[in-house]
């Protein structure tokens, strides 16, 4: 919508995209189930032809995310995997990509091996937070540079626009996966990023009840990545459903107001783990809102808030480890991410199990850690969750 630009964030997730349907007056878009449209003549239609290529309920979530990471269009795709790879399958076969060393177990697979093997795509990953590894990985042949941040699982925090200056330099296309702070919190176009990709199976459907992906695509990209992730979504069927979109749709509305009891939420918790760290057992807490925190200055300067994801590592060998685990209550022994409700888990042994050990350990995914998604019930209650599980036994 053209007044889009003058409105608030929480504005444009309730009417980004979205009017009321011009023929009933229904103030939420409608879920168009038709899988083809009728032709008014050879080369004449009403904008959609068959809905793998398009569909009107799709194309609304699509305007809407577009809106809300300030980019020029964006695609969605059934998995935050599937937006992923069509990102990568749209660079020229045998590019040089360079990736952070702390990525989701699933993007690693994609970008270290599924993309080699069938792109010939090679890869160089690097530390990230670390701006003078990624200008020294650079090669005549580097068409793309990938990282996210805050990283999963380590929170580590990268600069986006120093990484985005050496991409510009050296004439690379720069990937941001913003699953982790969501356009509420972070914006990586305006620090120069050309595509943001999610797993909108976590904060942006934020109730754990859909899987989705998310590629948006920046006005100043490179020309052309827009039409190749497109064709790409459009040549491989991996296209979100008329129905997941609606869902999509409905669940961003929330998500400001979801993002700012998570992130307080999250604050109290990472505060009171901190404060309480010895009666813990714990030898570190990870949360970028903590002063202390590597990349604290950096977040603080290109994030509005600072999530709803902690790490910690925990003193006491395997054992305690899986007892916190399988004690906690509230927070669900579960892998994934963003919903509602507060979930723990072990990113050795289940999201990054796919990394091989010896990479693991040296971005830092150790056995001791456990990953925390904060939820927004009570915080009180998350807290005595938590002191019920650590203190025991
Ligand atoms: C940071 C990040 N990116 C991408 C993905 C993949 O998304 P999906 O599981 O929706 O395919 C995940 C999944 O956990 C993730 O955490």
């Amino acid at each position: 919508m053209s007044r889009s630009n003058q409105l608030q964030f929480e504005t444009r997730a309730i009417h980004a995209g979205q009017e009321p349907d011009p023929q009933t007056g229904a103030v939420v878009t409608p879920i168009v189930h038709a899988t083809t449209f009728v032709q008014d003549g050879i080369g004449k239609n009403r904008g959609y032809v068959y809905a793998r290529s398009g569909n009107p309920t799709r194309l609304t979530i699509e305007r809407c995310l577009a809106d809300l990471e300030g980019a020029e269009d964006a695609f969605v795709f059934p998995t935050g995997l599937s937006a992923a790879t069509s990102v990568l399958a749209a660079l020229d076969a045998g590019a040089h990509v360079v990736a952070h060393n702390d990525l989701y177990g699933g993007i690693y697979r994609l970008i270290n091996d599924l993309m080699p093997r069938s792109n010939g795509h090679h890869v160089t990953q690097v530390d990230f937070t670390d701006p003078d590894a990624v200008a020294a990985a650079v090669t005549d042949k580097t068409a793309l540079m990938w990282f996210e941040t805050p990283s999963n699982p380590t929170l580590g925090i990268i600069d986006i626009a120093k990484i985005t200056q050496i991409a510009r330099d050296c004439g690379a296309m720069t990937v941001c996966d913003n699953t982790f702070a969501s356009p509420y919190l972070q914006r990586p176009i305006e620090w120069g990023v050309d595509v943001v990709v999610h797993s909108a199976t976590k904060f942006l459907s934020g109730h754990s009840d859909l899987m989705a992906g998310v590629a948006a695509v920046a006005a100043h990209a490179p020309e052309g990545v827009c039409e190749r992730i497109g064709y790409m979504q459009n040549a491989t069927g991996a296209v979100l459903s008329a129905m997941d979109s609606s869902l999509l749709l409905r669940s961003v509305k929330t998500l400001p107001v979801r993002m700012q009891r998570h992130c307080e939420n999250a604050g109290r918790i990472a505060e009171h783990l901190l404060e309480n760290q010895s009666a813990y057992g714990l030898s570190s807490v990870r949360y970028p809102g903590l002063p202390d925190n590597p990349g604290h200055a950096i977040a603080a300067r290109q994030m509005s808030g600072f999530g709803a994801i902690i790490t910690l590592r925990v003193n006491g060998g395997p054992e305690r480890v899986e007892q916190i685990l399988k004690r906690t209550d509230l927070f669900g022994f579960a892998v994934s991410l963003g919903g509602v409700e507060s979930l723990i888990q072990h990113p050795a042994s289940l999201t990054h199990k796919t990394v091989p050990a010896e990479k693991r350990e040296a971005a830092g995914v150790s056995e001791d850690m456990i990953r925390l998604s904060v939820g927004i019930e009570s915080a009180d209650d998350l807290i005595a969750d938590l002191q019920r599980a650590f203190h025991q036994g």
